[in-house]
């Protein structure tokens, strides 16, 4: 049963997995099913937006995809630009802001240019937070935020007894960005695949065996009922977290 007085989780982040799969198991190919998750995207975002989540980050590209043929990498790049053509009059319609996560120095030029287009230009929104990773690994994001720290520490802004985990967080890719209270992984794999390392020290994790381009609202609402059912402690005992309850 879901528990309707829950709040909703303040931040989603989505390893939106299962394209590939999705498109083979069909005789398509694995292109296709990058674009039918295109619509699972939209689907999810205005979703997100109804259900009251504050932010919403979504893995669209790692670090180690990379790696993957050049054809398949074509088409994942032809993507963002697609769908900020499509999809940028709603965003600032509904007030979303767009924000992106990566090494996206490594994006093609024309990718880039399109990303930085949709955060410019819903910079002023302060409704829901959508953020694209893209290019994204974890632990790079980690080691830019060490070389950050190190390069104020040399230039004497930042003593390095004074360091602690709030001060470490501010120098991650978006300093504003809140820990994961849920991370949804699609697609049937129970891996994190080296995202939000930091961000998701104590998210709850829903893995669906759906394949993301058939990932529905419906889809969504179960992974945030299953969130609302479950109890985090942060370390507690339940019984002490009963004792806090207003
Ligand atoms: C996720 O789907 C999209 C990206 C990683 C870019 P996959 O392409 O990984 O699909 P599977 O896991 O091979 O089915
Ligand atoms: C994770 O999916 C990355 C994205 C969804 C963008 P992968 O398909 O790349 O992950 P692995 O290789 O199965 O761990
Ligand atoms: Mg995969």
């Amino acid at each position: 049963m879901s528990c309707d007085t829950s709040p909703a989780p303040r931040h989603v982040a989505i390893v939106m997995d299962g394209n590939g799969r999705w498109a083979e198991r069909r005789g398509l190919a694995r292109t296709q099913g990058h674009r039918a998750g295109v619509e699972a995207v939209r689907r999810t975002v205005r979703a997100a937006r109804e259900l009251g989540v504050g932010w919403l980050t979504l893995y669209a590209f790692s670090s180690e995809n990379w790696k993957r043929p050049k054809r398949e990498i074509d088409v994942l790049m032809s993507l963002p630009e697609e769908f900020f053509d499509r999809e940028l009059p709603e965003a600032i319609e509904k007030n979303v802001r767009i924000l992106a996560i990566g090494r996206l120095s490594r994006l093609p030029a024309r990718v880039r240019a399109a990303v930085e287009d949709a955060v410019q230009r819903t910079a002023h929104n302060d409704g829901m937070r959508l953020v694209f990773a893209l290019s994204y690994g974890g632990r790079a994001e980690i080691v830019d935020a060490a070389r950050r720290l190190l390069q104020n520490c040399n230039a004497g802004q930042l003593d390095s007894a004074a360091l602690d985990e709030k001060i470490f967080a501010a120098h991650l890719d978006l300093a504003e960005m809140p820990d994961v209270d849920l991370l949804i992984r699609t697609g049937a794999e129970q891996r994190v695949s080296n995202f939000l390392l930091w961000q998701i020290a104590y998210a709850e994790i829903v893995c669906s065996g759906v394949m993301w381009p058939d990932f529905q609202r419906r889809h969504f609402e179960s992974a945030i009922a299953e969130y609302q059912r479950r109890e985090r402690r942060f370390g507690l005992t339940g019984a002490q977290l009963r004792a806090a309850a207003p």
